[in-house]
Order: C-alpha cells, then sequence, then structure tokens
C-alpha cells in the first residue's frame, strides 16, 4: 500500500517524503514542477537510500490520475500541490480557482473512482481571516479570507468537508499551517522561491548570501513587541512529522478533523533577524519601510488540539529554525538552480 504524495517535489512535501520513506512507508511522488524541479527527486533519492516512484502528472488531469491510481495500490493522499503566492492569486484568481479547487476536487474523484479515501490536506492559518484573534483555535469561525490564495483554502476545506458528510468511508485531515521555515538539517533540501521571495525567511537567507541588499521590514507601529509583525514560525521537519501522525489519524478514524500546525510561540520580524544573525553569525542589514497591505500584526496557534489527539508537538526552536534555514541556502545559493 503506497501513500500518494500530490506535490511531493516541492518545499514541504520533499521533507515530508524523506519522513514517510524513514517510516517505512511506500512513496508515490506525483507533481507538474509548475514550482520546483526534478532535482529535488535526486536530493530525496540520496538523503533516503530509497528509489522514489514519482509521476509527473498536474492534478487537473483526471485521466493521468486514473493512471495512477491504476499503476500503484494507493491507499491514502497527502495533498500539497497547489499555489500558494498571495500576490499573484490577486492578479490571477481564475488561475488559483482552477488550480487548487478544481484540481482538488478533480483528485477527490479519482480518489473515490478508485476506492481510496484517505486525505491530509495543506490548509493554512489564512483560513482564520482577520476577524480572530491569536491565538487561534480550531473551534474558531474561519472565513473572512482577503485573497483568493486563503480563499481557496477555505473552500477546500468546505469541500472536503461535504464529500466526507456524504460519504462517510472518507477521512479527512485538515492541517493549518502555520509559518513554516527551515530545511532538512542535511542542508540538501530547502525552500527553492522563483525570483524575489515574498516570505520572509527567504527573503532574509538571500540578504545574508549577498543576493539582496537589505530586508525591507513591513512596518514598526503594529501594536507588538517592537512594532513589527508576529508569526508562528514552524520548522518544516516538524510540520512534514505533524503528517505522518495526521495520516495515523485518517487510517484509524473516519470523519474530517482539523489540526493547527504551529509552535504556539511568535516572534516579531526583528525577533527573527535576531535570532537569524545569531545563528548564521551573519548580518541582515534591514530597513523600515509601509506596511504590506493585508498583514496583520499578530498570528500565531494555538496547537494543544494537535497534541491532545495526535500526540504531535513542534520540537525545534527559532535557533535551529535559522540555523537550518542559512544552511540550505548558504549550501545551494541559488536553491536547485546550480
Ligand atoms: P511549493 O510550491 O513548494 O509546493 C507545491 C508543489 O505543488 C510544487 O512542487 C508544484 O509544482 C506542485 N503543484 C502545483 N500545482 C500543481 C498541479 N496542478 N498539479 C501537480 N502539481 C502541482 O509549496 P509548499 O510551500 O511546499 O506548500 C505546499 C502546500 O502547503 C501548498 O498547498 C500550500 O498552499 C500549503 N501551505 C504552504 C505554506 C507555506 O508557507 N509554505 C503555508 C500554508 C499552507
Ligand atoms: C504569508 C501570506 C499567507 C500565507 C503565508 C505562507 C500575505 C499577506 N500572507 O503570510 O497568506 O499563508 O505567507 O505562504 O502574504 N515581512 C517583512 N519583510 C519581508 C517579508 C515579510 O517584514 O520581506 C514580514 C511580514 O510583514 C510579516 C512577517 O514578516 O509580519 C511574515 O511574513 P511572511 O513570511 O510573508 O508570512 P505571512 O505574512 O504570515
Amino acid at each position: 500500500m503506497a501513500v500518494l504524495v500530490t506535490g511531493g517535489a516541492g518545499y514541504i512535501g520533499s521533507h515530508t517524503v524523506i519522513e514517510l520513506l524513514a517510516s517505512g512507508k511506500e512513496v508515490v511522488i506525483l507533481d507538474n514542477f509548475y514550482n520546483s524541479c526534478p532535482k529535488v527527486l535526486e536530493r530525496i533519492k540520496a538523503l533516503s537510500g530509497k528509489e522514489v516512484a514519482f509521476e509527473e502528472c498536474d492534478i487537473r488531469d483526471k485521466a493521468g490520475l486514473d493512471k495512477v491510481f491504476e499503476k500503484y495500490d494507493i491507499d491514502s493522499v497527502i495533498h500539497f500541490a497547489g499555489l500558494k503566492a498571495v500576490g499573484e492569486s490577486c492578479q490571477k484568481p481564475m488561475l488559483y480557482y482552477d488550480n487548487n479547487i478544481g484540481g482538488t476536487v478533480t483528485l477527490c474523484q479519482a480518489m473515490a473512482d478508485h476506492g481510496c479515501k484517505r486525505i491530509v490536506f495543506s490548509s493554512s492559518a489564512t483560513v482564520y481571516g482577520e476577524h480572530n484573534v491569536s491565538p487561534l483555535k480550531e473551534t474558531m469561525t474561519a472565513g473572512g479570507t482577503t485573497n483568493p490564495y486563503g480563499t481557496t483554502k477555505f473552500f477546500i476545506e468546505q469541500i472536503l468537508t461535504d464529500i466526507e458528510k456524504s460519504d462517510p468511508e472518507w477521512s479527512v485531515c485538515i492541517l493549518r499551517y502555520f509559518n513554516p521555515i527551515g530545511a532538512h538539517e542535511s542542508g540538501m533540501i530547502g525552500e527553492s522561491p522563483n525570483g524575489i521571495p515574498n516570505n520572509l525567511m527567504p527573503y532574509i537567507t538571500q540578504v545574508a548570501e549577498g543576493k539582496r541588499e537589505f530586508l525591507s521590514v513591513y512596518g514598526n507601529d503594529y501594536d507588538t513587541v517592537d512594532g513589527t509583525g508576529v508569526r508562528d514560525y514552524i520548522h518544516v521537519v516538524d510540520l512534514a512529522k505533524g503528517h505522518l501522525k495526521a495520516l495515523d489519524k485518517a487510517y484509524a478514524e473516519n470523519g474530517t478533523f482539523i489540526y493547527n500546525l504551529g509552535t504556539g510561540c511568535g516572534y516579531s520580524v526583528l525577533q527573527v533577524v535576531e535570532a537569524f544573525e545569531k545563528a548564521s553569525g551573519v548580518k541582515v542589514p534591514y530597513k523600515i519601510v509601509d506596511r504590506r497591505p493585508g498583514d496583520l500584526a499578530t498570528c500565531f496557534s494555538d496547537p494543544s488540539k494537535a497534541k491532545e489527539e495526535l500526540g504531535w508537538v513542534a520540537e525545534k526552536g527559532i535557533d535551529e529554525m535559522c540555523a537550518d534555514s542559512y544552511r540550505w541556502q548558504h549550501n545551494n545559493p541559488n536553491g536547485y538552480e546550480d
């Protein structure tokens, strides 16, 4: 029996594949390389010492998915495949709705057609919208998302919930990630953004590596410890391990389950810069600029439900997250492009 990992060549997917292989699971990676490249597959092989089945396929391609389900004995899916750039989603909403929502519906149809009814889905803290106050809990009302990317996550959560309601043989685990950063401690796999990074940590690592001159800090007049935005950063390997626990849940029980994956601790932008400088020994010049539209002052999780029900807690702290992010960037200045 194999786990199908859609988007398994991406940042979080590749780290999760490593953990799945280490736990003895059989894995099939499916990706269309929209935001990743084949090189990551070589790295996964070198790191795990295992050959991993790979299928180049788009999750919107029903016939292609059918072939994959016919070829392998797949009894669960971890569904990472999706587009994730907030700004781009505002410019190209149809692309995001088609790829993320259309793709998920097609994937679920293929799963149902082949009797595979267990799915772990990559959602985001963004579904809590602007109206909820941190620490964010799964019992809070989701919605009120502020961009098409966030709305795709919110809608997909609803769609998966409805699918499970219509057929109680399904098991749906929805994981709401907070801010994944860091990389595998080997420095062999990590986040490899195209172009100018949108997110904080890849921007910091590129400044540290001399690829960018300085970090723009988006506002220092928020109601936070030092005026800069506070987030719940989580090491990507901890996040990956959370997927194995969620998979266990999906095998053990049918139903729809929602979990925050975060540490429960918030760090401001300047606290992250300071931790990064300490971990790397490299100075990160920064300038305070205007707030970024759509940003919240503070966003962090209450991760207690995942601890109680999955037995999962994040173990790695901010220093390790920074050290591992830097190692990855330093060993691979151009990501997988070298
Ligand atoms: P990523 O872009 O590195 O990985 C996503 C992968 O999916 C890529 O390899 C891409 O090529 C693939 N893909 C996209 N559309 C596809 C399609 N139609 N068919 C097949 N493959 C397709 O992103 P990531 O950071 O690893 O994120 C994984 C998932 O987690 C995404 O769904 C993302 O929205 C979600 N998420 C990420 C974050 C984050 O900060 N990174 C936070 C919350 C949620
Ligand atoms: C962003 C997305 C969110 C998505 C998440 C993961 C927005 C508004 N939100 O979250 O929907 O789920 O990424 O992909 O884009 N910062 C700087 N300078 C930078 C970059 C960031 O000061 O160059 C600050 C931000 O203002 C924020 C913090 O760093 O306070 C974290 O930003 P980022 O990494 O982009 O994550 P989020 O905004 O939390």
